[in-house]
């Protein structure tokens, strides 16, 4: 039996005993789809990155060898083993490697000397992000830079490994001459290991120069060399994001000021983009993961490229000059602000100024002639309080009187509501702000009960952003378990909030994005993978289904003259698409019993027939996983109209697309 047969046949065993308890009748619902009360922007659902959990180091970015620059400040031989050697035997041992700096200062400091005293004895082993996920057949790109210093090194053989010393791909470089030389060899896998290494060998006795050892797997998105990770992308790209925002999160702030994200030192030639210690790699105990550092390999350039791949808006966050108020906190002071209103002023010119401008000149050598039109920029993260809005006021300023056209973001801090929030909203109200990022992770109770939130908002004030946001569940282990359906229903439940807003809120995205099942640091996240395969949660899915139906126009829809807010535990919302001509509802049963709603539809006429996508599940702690990984997905089915009325059946814990041809 297929897979999509087996799942359609769980999915009808799944809700038949609701529909054969007694079903609910609820009061009919109304809409009049002539009268539409907003628009939805194109903006309305997009994705959140940020390298966290390993999202960029060791996830979407292919690279394989962790460490390949020996730039890792805690230890910058971290992740390289040296399997004969030991440092009790030296003059026992085969040779040695040692951290060499170049003389001439620059971004890229160290490099890698080894000495080899036995022919064939001496040997190196990058372990990988938490080893290295390699395919049978496919083609693994090997970079190099090496300078002979001494001896007669003949031949350096790289050898793919699996978790017991197999040999599955190898391939070789004969180093020649002095003076440093970049290499690239190939090699193609014979097994598919999840956890492999890359092994080196060096044939002769000598002294040779390492640096930038790099491997990358032939195919990546789009083709690109040195690209990011196919599976990784195609998930987002499945998505239809209408923008992409980046790099974070509280990376964008750092702990110190020193160690806060800082685009220009991400563009440019890929080595010379200095490593940096990520700030996740300290930031919970319990979590320790010292091999976290920022290669950059993704920097800004590659953050513009993606967001035009995925056809999103980009949407950057730069700091405002405060770094994370949990952490440090520590303050530029006031009249000392100015690099940092010129680093924003300056990548504007990056994104969108032709290749005749500084900044522009180096995005067309990158490789993109033409403007990324970017739109949008954020200032500051989740940082609260006066200082704050001191520092946001002036570098808003100077962007707007530069570039009027550019959409500055503001934020109202870490959570979404108490004195923080209040005083952020009224000041950024005050300084008549475009656009005020919100931020919640919290119970799914809270979201369930939060789905009128953005009723009242004033509808001539600030816009919303829903920068980040995740029902946390309580209870139910740590790791994927926490995007159990529990969570992602009552995310499906706020989200009918959302879209009803959508004359307020225009932009909203789940966070975090992206999470290696091996090196996490944070729980839930909208996708899990590991060095071979990636998964979307239930999470995902909720996403999924609102942000590929997304619709042009709210419409109202009530019942006994309200909207559905969680009334009988059902929620709903609608949008009409003026291009598929389509009418569309997202409707939401938390409760455990099936129930049953009826729309009448006024004000134009239905085709008889409708498909409904649905997401359901009876277990609210279900969640998908590497072997299941659809196992929460949606399933769709036909649906037929008679005089314009929709009578539909609602699964119990359910979030049912319904779409309809007007
Ligand atoms: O999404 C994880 C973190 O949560 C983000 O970095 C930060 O902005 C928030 O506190």
């Amino acid at each position: 039996m297929n897979f999509n047969l087996m799942k359609r046949l769980c999915f009808i065993a799944a809700i038949l005993p609701s529909f054969l308890s007694a079903q609910s009748q609820t009061d009919p619902l109304n809409v009049d789809v002539s009268q539409s009360v907003a628009e939805v922007q194109p903006t309305m659902y997009g994705i959140f990155f940020e390298d966290i959990n390993f999202a960029a180091d060791g996830g979407l970015y292919a690279e394989l060898v962790k460490n390949r620059s020996f730039e890792f400040t805690l230890n910058p031989s971290m992740g390289w083993q040296q399997p004969n050697t030991n440092r009790h035997s030296l003059n026992k041992n085969s040779g040695m490697l040692n951290i060499m700096k170049y003389k001439e200062q620059n971004t890229n400091h160290n490099f890698a000397r080894v000495t080899v005293k036995n022919a064939d004895g001496y040997q190196l082993i990058n372990e990988g992000y938490r080893g290295m996920g390699i395919k049978k057949d496919n083609q693994y790109n090997l970079y190099v830079n090496m300078a002979k210093q001494s001896g007669d090194i003949q031949k350096v053989i790289f050898q793919l490994i699996d978790e017991s010393d197999n040999v599955i791909g190898e391939t070789s470089i004969m180093p020649k001459g002095d003076g440093w030389k970049h290499y690239k060899s190939q090699m193609v896998a014979s097994e598919t290991v999840e956890n492999a290494k890359l092994k080196i060998t060096f044939a002769g006795t000598g002294v040779i120069d390492l640096d930038m050892v790099s491997m990358f797997p032939e195919d990546t998105w789009k083709g690109r060399e040195k690209g990011l990770r196919k599976d990784l992308v195609q998930l987002l790209d499945d998505l239809n994001p209408g923008f992409l925002r980046f790099p974070g999160g509280c990376i964008v702030e750092g702990r110190t000021l020193e160690r806060r994200y800082q685009w220009k030192k991400t563009v440019g030639e890929i080595e010379n983009r200095e490593v940096l210690v990520n700030r996740w790699n300290t930031e919970f105990m319990h979590k320790f993961t010292p091999d976290y550092y920022q290669s950059f390999g993704i920097g800004f350039y590659e953050y513009f490229q993606l967001s035009e791949d995925l056809g999103a808006e980009p949407l950057p966050i730069l700091s405002c000059g405060i770094a994370c108020q949990y952490n440090t906190g520590e303050l530029v002071p006031l009249d000392e602000l100015d690099p940092y209103v010129q680093d924003a002023l300056d990548l504007i010119e990056f994104a969108n100024g032709d290749s005749s401008t500084n900044w522009g000149k180096l995005r067309a050598k990158m490789g993109h002639p033409e403007p990324f039109n970017m739109k949008y920029i954020g200032i500051g993260n989740e940082q609260w309080g006066e200082v704050y809005i001191e520092r946001y006021a002036i570098i808003e300023k100077a962007i707007k009187e530069k570039y009027p056209e550019i959409i500055v973001v503001s934020g109202s801090g870490p959570s979404p509501d108490g004195e923080h929030f209040e005083y952020g909203w009224e000041e950024l109200k005050k300084l008549d702000v475009a656009i005020v990022d919100e931020h919640y992770y919290r119970s799914p109770e809270w979201f369930r009960s939060n789905a009128a939130r953005y009723d009242d908002y004033d509808r001539n004030g600030p816009k919303v952003f829903a920068g980040e946001y995740a029902a946390h569940p309580k209870g139910v282990g740590d790791g994927p378990a926490e995007n159990n359906w529990e969570g992602a229903l009552a995310e499906a439940a706020f989200m009918t909030g959302l879209e009803r807003n959508a004359g307020v809120v225009h932009l909203t995205s789940y966070a975090p994005l992206m999470a290696h099942a091996d090196a996490y640091q944070w729980a839930p996240d909208m996708i899990w993978f590991n060095n071979l395969e990636s998964y979307g949660t239930p999470n995902y899915y909720v996403q999924k289904l609102f942000a590929t139906n997304p619709g042009t126009h709210v419409l109202k829809v009530t019942q006994n003259d309200v909207p559905l807010t969680g009334q009988d535990n059902l929620y709903l919302s609608a949008v009409k698409d003026a291009h598929s001509k389509e009418l569309i509802f997202k409707a939401v049963n938390t409760g455990n019993t099936s129930q049953t709603i009826t729309i009448n539809v006024e004000g134009g006429k239905l085709n008889r027939k409708g498909t409904v996508l649905t997401l359901q599940d009876n277990g609210l702690e279900t969640f998908n996983t590497f072997e299941a990984p659809e196992k929460i997905s949606p399933v769709s089915s036909e649906i037929k109209i008679k005089r314009n009325q929709v009578k539909v059946e609602l699964p119990s814990q359910s979030l049912s697309v319904i779409k309809l041809k007007i």
